[in-house]
């Protein structure tokens, strides 16, 4: 053989510019071990079905075994003038296999081949991803199951509203993460599907059992169509578009951690082991982990908008533009484990400050909506009463109280209806307690969908999970 697999029709020697410009094997080299094990299977079913000998297939395997562990060792030498991690393998096959190596190839392609990797690189990262979402959910589950006395302002538009359980809150990320740990297994589902035996985009001549590769691979299904086996990325996109709905759900939970760290909430600490701190002004303690969050979701955005872009228009089958999908997939996949990681290894260190967060609960008002049911309750009708507790509020603010600072006669000023009952329908644990229906922030709620996200989360965690129980 000469220089390249493919220079037969050539006359003129490939430009090192080009060269330059063509190769990926400076980030596909990450594929190796599933190209290994892609190339194990295909020949080993060549083998079966007779279009190669025994022998050839002992010595492609004994070659690959060997190329896999230079691979491991870190010896195997890469250059540019080889392209990609399979024409690196296929070659390096020839110089330790001998002849049998150049037959691998029968019955294959490249664009079949890297179709393949992608998929078994990708449900690996899948799978990932997926263990990762859990352990979150049952770091932040376990945080809310043991702060259930912790009540802090909910707010929305960023004013105080009403009072809630800071479990109850914990637990909104829970639900966010439990769908995306859903989407998760819903692209799984599309992505374990094996496409090798494609070949180039029409099939191939050879009897070849596509079966009997994907079950030694474990693949639980067969792609239908051969040209759109080595055309289609729509799993890429997909998981990209699950990874930037999770990293959205991980900003949104970063900026409320910058945003509680600060000194204006002041309703959390951060641990020193993931905070920084500034170069000129001693006295700063940044939220960096969380600021780094937050920023590295553009670059997932980015992820999936660069492959949607990419993909946008390429007629069918395989296009060389469709290499380019793998940077950003490889970037996104690496960016959200990070991020994930970070967090099942911080929040369990957050300190929690209850008392500012119930003394900030106890200011603002939010009261206000408990004080005009109360009203209604004692048969003023909902606008009335809604009225009523408004201009009840207008009073506090000219007198600098709160509601409940305000005495009984003040208050009955504004109705008769008003009771010595006042007081406690007012108080934080009441206004908490009284919000049962269902999916409210009343404890009994709280602590039972603590109950069911434990024992759900408990249930889909493999028992050896490596990251079992100290959440890593
Ligand atoms: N490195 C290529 C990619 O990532 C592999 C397939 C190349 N196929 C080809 N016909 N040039 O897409």
């Amino acid at each position: 053989m000469s220089g390249k697999l493919w220079d037969g029709r050539f006359s003129e020697k490939t430009g090192e510019i080009m060269e330059d410009f063509s190769a990926s094997i400076h980030f596909d080299q990450r594929l190796w071990p599933h190209d290994i094990k892609g190339s194990l299977a295909h020949c080993r079913m060549l083998a079966d079905a007779g279009v190669i000998s025994k022998e050839e297939f002992e010595a492609i395997s004994k070659g690959l075994k060997k190329i896999e562990k230079e691979l491991r060792s870190g010896s195997f030498k890469f250059e540019n003038r080889l392209e990609d991690i399979h024409m690196h393998i296929e070659s390096r096959l020839f110089e330790v296999a001998g002849k049998p190596a150049l037959k691998l190839h029968t019955a294959r392609s490249r664009n079949d081949q890297v179709a393949l990797d992608i998929r078994m690189w990708l449900k690996d990262e899948i799978m990932g991803a997926a263990r990762r979402l859990l352990r979150l959910q049952k770091t932040i589950a376990r945080m809310a199951r043991d702060h259930m006395d912790a009540i802090l302002p909910g707010y929305t538009h960023l004013q105080r509203a009403q009072p809630v359980l800071f479990s109850h809150h914990l637990m909104a990320y829970v639900e966010m993460f439990s769908r995306d740990f859903d989407r998760m297994m819903d692209v799984y589902k599309r992505t374990d599907v094996m496409p090798l035996g494609a070949a180039a985009l029409a099939g191939t001549t050879y009897p070849i059992d596509r079966a009997a590769v994907a079950d030694m691979l474990g693949f639980s299904k067969v792609s239908e169509n051969s040209m759109d086996s080595v055309s289609d990325r729509d799993f890429t996109m997909e998981f990209l578009s699950a990874a930037a709905i999770c990293m959205t759900h991980l900003s949104r939970m970063s900026e409320e951690i910058i945003l509680w760290s600060s000194a204006e909430f002041d309703f959390i600490g951060l641990p020193d082991a993931f905070s920084t701190g500034s170069s000129i002004m001693p006295q700063k303690k940044n939220p960096d982990a969380a600021e780094l969050v937050r920023g590295k979701t553009g670059r997932v955005f980015g992820s999936l908008t660069a492959l949607l872009t990419l993909m946008k228009s390429l007629p069918l089958a395989y296009n060389r533009d469709m290499q380019e999908d793998k940077e950003p997939l490889f970037d996104a996949a690496d960016t959200l484990k990070a991020c994930l990681n970070i967090y099942i290894r911080m929040l369990p260190h957050m300190e929690i400050k209850k008392d500012h967060m119930r003394a900030a609960a106890q200011k603002g008002f939010l009261n206000a909506t408990d004080l005009a049911d109360y009203l209604a309750q004692k048969g003023m009708p909902f606008r009335k009463a809604h009225d009523c507790a408004g201009r009840m509020v207008a009073k506090a603010i000219s007198q600098k109280k709160e509601l409940h600072e305000m005495n009984l006669e003040e208050m009955r000023a504004f109705s008769p209806l008003i009771s010595p009952d006042i007081f406690e329908a007012l108080s934080l644990k009441t206004m908490i307690k009284r919000r049962s229906s269902y999916g409210g922030t009343a404890p009994e709620n709280v602590s039972a969908a603590v109950d069911r996200a434990l024992a759900r989360i408990e249930g889909l965690l493999e028992p050896h999970d490596p990251g079992h129980g100290n959440g890593v």
